[in-house]
């Protein structure tokens, strides 16, 4: 395993085509899954200098329970200021994103209807569902920036390519 990574570029574009690559290198060789989110997390967080990046586990696993209502979210490996520890299901854009299985993109944070506000500094997100091989959603990735409308649609592309590599592990 590298020890640290090297993101060249410039644009959002040339970032993530660099950092890509980078993290498939990071979790070959790691077969715990704990562990290899938890590099990504970090990957992510310092490679893209974002304000916190981290993912919410559905909990109990979709895998042993049929009703996906009976779980709620529960935080996971994150970098990043502390965060609410559970989100229940269709609450806040990670409730929602779970609930709706699909990326949300929110450019202002104030105006998402139900927002939960971890941290006051937060000021747009992405949230994006990674699913099993039922298509049950097992996680939601969620990046927040201090910034307003830091998201579109090149991290929505980019980042379901890392939720592919989180669906791997
Ligand atoms: N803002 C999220 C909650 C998680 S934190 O931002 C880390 C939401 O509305 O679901």
């Amino acid at each position: 395993m590298a020890e640290s990574l090297v993101i060249s570029g410039i644009s959002k574009k040339e970032k993530y085509e660099s950092l890509l690559p980078q993290l498939k290198a990071l979790v070959e060789g790691e077969s715990d899954t704990i562990a290899n989110i938890s590099n990504i997390m970090s990957a992510l967080k310092y490679g893209m200098d974002w304000f916190w990046v981290g993912v919410y586990f559905v909990s109990p696993s979709p895998a042993l329970h049929k009703v996906e209502r009976a779980a709620e979210l529960v935080l996971g490996p994150f970098q990043g200021p502390i965060a609410c520890t559970r989100i229940a299901f269709g609450k806040g854009v990670c409730g929602a994103a779970w609930k709706e299985k699909k990326t949300i993109v929110v450019e202002d944070v104030e105006q998402f209807p139900g927002h939960i506000a971890c941290s006051s500094f937060s000021k747009s997100e992405i949230v994006l569902p990674a699913f099993d091989k039922s298509g049950n959603v097992i996680l939601v990735l969620d990046v927040d920036s201090e910034h307003l409308a830091t998201f579109d649609e090149t991290d929505k592309i980019y980042l379901e390519q890392v939720i592919k590599l989180i669906e791997t592990l």
